[in-house]
């Protein structure tokens, strides 16, 4: 039977021989009072630092350019996600693919996962997502008042997630609130809470399964099944690792969804002539969402390590030191986006923009991102005749970026 390799084997750490190197550039905790107040930092580190390093979490690394980002994205065999994938660290307890191995272990996971989210399954489950956005989101806006990041963007990727996933809601809305805690444990750093945490998911993921082995369904139809049923070189995957799979899905999709359906609705509300726009001209909302996504890309502490010391943009990095991606600051690279604060809709290059990642671990879930964005705003333009912001916007941590609280008020069509 196929034997599952280990992580990369352990390579002696060089010795950093002036520690006058681990410069604090910049504080990945310093307060963010305004939805623009990150992006003005990276800013500030593209022109001056763009490849910073930080003492905080331990010590890391972080890229600001969308080349150096890119260029560590897509050289996955001098940069592993298997020894940390995230700054901080907070996959203590298991590694969990597919994010966490490196290829051909990888393809193993991602070859089933790819399998649903094919046009034909995103056109299968399209009106489901429909109704979920609807059943949520008509009360809010017929109430005249919601925040919209607490009350839509944290409840309706649960009920989606429940359909891509054949659970009952109430399981996936227990997800939910499980994974806010975990993400915030993560955030401020209590290491015990956050293993405590995530054992309660791999505790839901196992029962996923249970539940699969006690009432089979088509590997055609489920995806935790087609992991029960999948192989690489001929083994069936290891349950352990099928374990790990569930678990990582279970949380992945919920998080970037919640954090960046808010800012749509703040740049809407401040760009008033915008959602007049949109709401004449339907058609032109999937290249919003496209525009949406490059400037209020939701990560910024997806990671690498180096197999080996390397140098980028003239800094010497280390085998195993950890180096933040940040996502958000190469999305508003001035080097390929002109103009990068600026909303444009069908920028020429607008392809290029990698909020979903780039590379092998590109995320799998863009096309029901994707969906579930223009389906919240179609349903949300049509529902009103203007919207705006209605009390204090409250930002997310470090290693997300985006909206936790934007109070709302609507005025129903
Ligand atoms: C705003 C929405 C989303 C954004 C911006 C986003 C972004 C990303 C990014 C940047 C990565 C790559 C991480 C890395 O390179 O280290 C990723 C990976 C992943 N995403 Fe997403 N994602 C979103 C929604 C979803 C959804 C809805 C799902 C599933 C239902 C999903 C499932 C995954 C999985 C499984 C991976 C790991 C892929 C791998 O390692 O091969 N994501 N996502």
């Amino acid at each position: 039977m196929h034997q599952f390799l280990p992580p990369h084997p352990p390579r002696p750490t060089s010795e950093r021989e002036d520690q006058s190197d681990l410069t604090h550039d910049f504080d990945p905790l310093a307060p963010e009072p305004t939805i623009e107040s990150a992006h003005d930092v990276h800013r500030d580190m593209r022109a001056k630092c763009p490849v910073a390093h930080s003492q905080t979490y331990g010590g890391f690394f972080a890229l600001y350019s969308y080349e150096d980002v890119v260029h560590v994205l897509t050289s996955s065999d001098q940069f592993t996600t298997s020894v940390q994938n995230a700054v901080p660290k907070f996959a203590f307890t298991g590694r969990r693919p597919p994010l966490h191995f490196d290829p051909p272990e990888h393809s193993a996971y991602r070859r089933p996962i790819n399998r649903f989210f094919t046009q034909e399954k995103m056109a299968k489950i399209a009106p489901a997502v429909r109704r979920d956005c609807v059943d949520v989101l008509a009360p809010l806006i017929a109430k005249g008042e919601a925040d919209i990041a607490v009350e839509y963007a944290q409840r309706f990727p649960p009920f989606v997630f429940a359909e891509f996933f054949n659970l009952p809601r109430e399981l996936a809305t227990v997800i939910k609130q499980v994974s806010v805690e975990y993400i915030a444990a993560i955030q401020i750093v209590e290491d015990e809470s956050v293993k405590r945490l995530s054992r309660r998911l791999y505790e839901i993921a196992q029962a996923v399964i249970d539940e699969r082995r006690k009432a089979p369904m088509s590997a055609e139809d489920d995806l935790t099944s087609a992991l029960m049923e999948a192989q690489f070189e001929g083994a069936p995957l290891p349950d352990e690792l099928i374990l790990g799979c569930v678990r990582q899905l279970l949380v992945t999709g919920m998080v970037a969804p919640s954090v960046f359906i808010g800012n749509m609705f703040v740049h809407l509300s401040e760009n008033p002539e915008w959602q007049a726009e949109l709401r004449a001209n339907p058609a032109l909302i999937p290249a919003a969402v496209e525009e949406y996504l490059r400037m209020y890309s939701p990560y910024r502490g997806m990671a690498r390590t180096p197999n080996d010391d390397v140098e980028i943009g003239g800094r010497k990095i280390l085998a195993r030191e950890p180096i933040a991606l940040v996502y958000a600051s190469a999305n508003r690279d001035e080097k390929v986006f002109p103009e990068p604060d600026k909303f444009v809709l069908n920028r020429a290059n607008i392809k290029r923009h990698i909020a979903f990642g780039n590379g092998p671990h590109a995320c799998p879930g863009a096309p029901l991102a994707r969906m579930m964005f223009q389906t919240t705003l179609e349903e949300a333009l049509k529902r009103t005749s203007h919207f705006e912001i209605a009390g204090e916007i409250k930002m997310a941590k470090w290693a997300e970026w985006g909206t936790n609280s934007v109070p709302m008020r609507f005025t129903p069509a």
